[in-house]
């Protein structure tokens, strides 16, 4: 039976937090049911931003790993294929050559290349390297033949220029060599962080899969909940709050059904409601970190995982290669 595959990627570029485990890692690890999937560490993506400070790279691709194998990513006996961006060189050749077929308007209108260089101004991405982060994300994808790629909204763009970049390939040298991949948009809702913003390691409000249980109480203990609740009869709406979101994957139907009710009516206070959350987050997250440490103490397993990845990713990308080659005449 051949599985439709699927392919996606992410930038070692710091600690994995509850957002990356319930937006990103456990829908990686369901399609690996469905798909034959394909995920990779972007460590040449990740330059595009920190190229100032390469050493980030190698400080977190392994626990990067080590987290996605903790949220069973990588096995089982559908397991996906996990590796490196940078192991696999055909990936720079295919960058190269879509470079030539890629007109510069299609780089120049893309949205999230203009928000991130007004957001980044810190870090001076304003190079010929960043402008092609695109290019280098399509050769990615159409390298593997993916069919789907789960990303977040923000990444639709991107996709949208790689289908644009494999069309004009397949049209320019007269075969359909490349497949133009088709976005599945991760539903999870996305976690607030401590502050109510969107949890992100830059805005410093994440909780990391790395904290520990008093850690965690101590972040859970300063989050900022519906704003309604000033005092403690003041009723309050937790499909409002910042904390609730957090209930519905930690704790049991019946204790989120009391929690709404005697929120609504101001006859549970939001601390002992954070009380909850509290012993029920650090005892879901117990067995994902109990995994994480027995990974981290075994990196070398992480990288025999990878490395039989990487092997598996450049025959497939080998392949393509070739196609390509011959579809030019070279
Ligand atoms: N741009 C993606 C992100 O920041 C990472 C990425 C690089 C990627 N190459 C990819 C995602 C290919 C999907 C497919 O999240
Ligand atoms: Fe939020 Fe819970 Fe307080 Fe309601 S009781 S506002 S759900 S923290």
């Amino acid at each position: 039976m051949n599985r439709k595959r699927v392919l996606s990627g992410m930038r070692p570029t710091g600690k994995s937090h509850l957002g990356h485990l319930h937006g990103i890692f456990e829908n990686w690890r369901a399609l690996q049911d469905t798909y034959e999937c394909f995920y990779f560490a972007a460590d040449w993506h990740a330059l595009t931003s920190e190229y100032k400070h390469p050493e980030i790279v190698g400080e977190t691709i392994w626990e990067m790993f080590a987290d996605m194998l903790s949220a069973g990513i990588g096995v089982g006996d559908q397991a996906g294929y996990l590796f490196i961006q940078s192991q696999v060189k055909e990936h720079a050749e295919l960058f190269l050559l879509l470079s030539m077929i890629t007109p510069l308007g299609w780089l120049e209108r893309n949205p999230t290349h203009k928000e991130q260089i007004r957001e980044l101004k810190e870090k001076d991405i304003r190079t010929y390297g960043f402008l092609g982060y695109p290019v280098l994300q399509a050769a990615d994808i159409v390298i593997y033949k993916a069919h789907y790629v789960p990303v977040g909204k923000d990444q639709l763009p991107h996709l949208e220029i790689t289908r644009e970049i494999a069309r004009r390939f397949n049209f320019l040298y007269g075969k359909e060599v490349l497949i133009p991949p088709e976005a599945l948009l991760t539903e999870a809702a996305s976690l607030g962080g401590v502050d109510g913003r969107k949890m992100s390691k830059s805005y410093d409000n994440a909780i990391f899969l790395a904290d520990t249980p008093e850690e965690i109480k101590q972040k859970i203990a300063s989050m900022v909940t519906d704003t309604r609740r000033a005092r403690k009869s003041d009723p309050g709406e937790p499909e409002e709050c910042n904390l609730f979101p957090f209930h519905k994957i930690y704790s049991p139907q019946d204790l989120q059904d009391q929690i709404a009710e005697e929120c609504r009516k101001a006859t549970i206070g939001c601390v002992q409601c954070k009380k909850f959350l509290m012993k029920n987050l650090i005892e879901g997250l117990a067995p994902i970190q109990e995994r994480r440490a027995y990974y981290l103490s075994r990196l070398n397993e992480v990288k025999e995982i990878v490395n039989a990845g990487t092997r598996k990713a450049r025959e497939v990308a080998r392949e393509t290669m070739g196609e390509v080659r011959d579809a030019l005449g070279f």
